[in-house]
C-alpha cells in the first residue's frame, strides 16, 4: 500500500520543509502578552503556537498540599481542541498529565523554590497549534513567562528536540518527521550550568546516533537560549 509513510523525509541533505539536518524551524517570541497573568509569553516555533501564563508564588490551595520548606511548581499543559488536525477531546489526558509532570520537574530545577515555603507557582501552558515538539515549545514559553513574572531563577530552562528521520539524525522534527521518522529526542537544559533537566526518547537509535542527536539537541538549545535572551532584553527596552 502506498501512502504518506512512503514519502522520502530527506533527500540530498534537504528535508521536506526545506531545512538542513541541523537547522531549527523559524522561531518568534513575545513576552508579557497577557494582562491578567503575572508573567506571560507567546512562542511561535514553525507551525507550533504556544502561550504560557504564570501566577505566584501564592498561597497554596489546597493547603494540605503545601510544602513548609519550599514552593511547589505546578505546570498544567493543555492542547486546545483545534490545535491538531483531528479535533482533540478537551480536558486532560495521559499525555498532557505526563508533559505537565516533566515540565514541572524541569522548571523546579532552576526556580529558587526555597525562598517561598508553603506557596505554589502555577504555570499554564496552552498549545494553540501543534506540529510536533510542543513540550519543548511549551517549556520555552513557560520559562520566559516565569522570567517575565520576576520569579527568581538560577537559570532559564531552554528546550529543543533532535531525532532521527529518513535514516538521518536531525534537529527539531516537525510533524511528518515525528510521525514517520525513527526517533524523537526532546531535551531541556539550564544553559548556564549545562545541566540537563529533561531528556526523553522514543523510537530507536544506535549509540552513535544517540550521541549525535544529544549534541544536536544541546546545541539547538543554546541557539534558542540566545533568542530567549534577546526577547527578554527587547521587553526590558520597551518598558
Ligand atoms: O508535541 P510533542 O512532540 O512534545 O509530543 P508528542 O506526544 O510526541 O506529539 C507529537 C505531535 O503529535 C504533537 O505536537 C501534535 O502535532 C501531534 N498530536 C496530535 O495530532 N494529536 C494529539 N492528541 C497529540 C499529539
Amino acid at each position: 500500500m502506498s501512502g504518506k509513510s512512503d514519502i522520502k523525509l530527506i533527500e540530498n541533505g534537504v528535508r521536506l520543509d526545506g531545512r538542513k539536518p541541523d537547522e531549527l524551524r523559524p522561531i518568534k517570541m513575545e513576552i508579557g502578552i497577557l494582562k491578567n497573568a503575572q508573567g506571560s509569553a507567546y512562542v511561535e516555533w514553525g507551525k507550533n503556537k504556544a502561550i504560557a501564563g504564570v501566577y505566584g508564588p501564592r498561597v497554596m490551595h489546597p493547603k494540605r498540599l503545601s510544602n513548609p520548606t519550599e514552593s511547589t511548581v505546578r505546570v498544567t499543559y493543555n492542547m486546545a481542541p483545534f490545535s491538531v488536525e483531528d479535533r482533540k477531546r478537551p480536558g486532560p489526558d495521559r499525555r498532557s498529565v505526563e508533559i505537565s509532570k516533566i515540565s514541572s520537574e524541569a522548571l523546579s530545577k532552576v526556580i529558587e523554590t526555597h525562598l517561598y515555603p508553603d506557596t505554589s507557582i502555577d504555570v499554564f501552558i496552552e498549545i494553540l497549534q501543534a506540529d510536533a515538539g510542543t513540550r519543548c515549545v511549551g517549556l520555552t514559553a513557560a520559562s520566559l513567562a516565569l522570567a517575565d513574572a520576576g520569579v527568581p531563577m538560577r537559570d532559564l530552562v531552554v528546550a529543543c528536540a533532535a531525532g532521527k528521520a529518513g535514516g538521518e539524525v536531525i534537529l527539531d522534527l516537525f510533524k511528518d518527521e515525528d510521525n514517520f521518522g525513527e526517533a524523537d529526542l526532546p531535551m531541556a537544559i539550564a544553559p548556564r550550568t549545562g545541566e540537563v533537566v529533561l531528556l526523553q526518547m522514543d523510537g530507536q537509535m544506535t549509540n552513535e546516533e544517540f550521541e549525535k542527536g544529544f549534541d544536536l539537541a544541546y546545541n539547538g538549545c543554546l541557539k534558542v537560549y540566545e533568542m530567549m535572551k534577546q526577547a527578554l532584553l527587547a521587553k526590558e527596552v520597551q518598558q
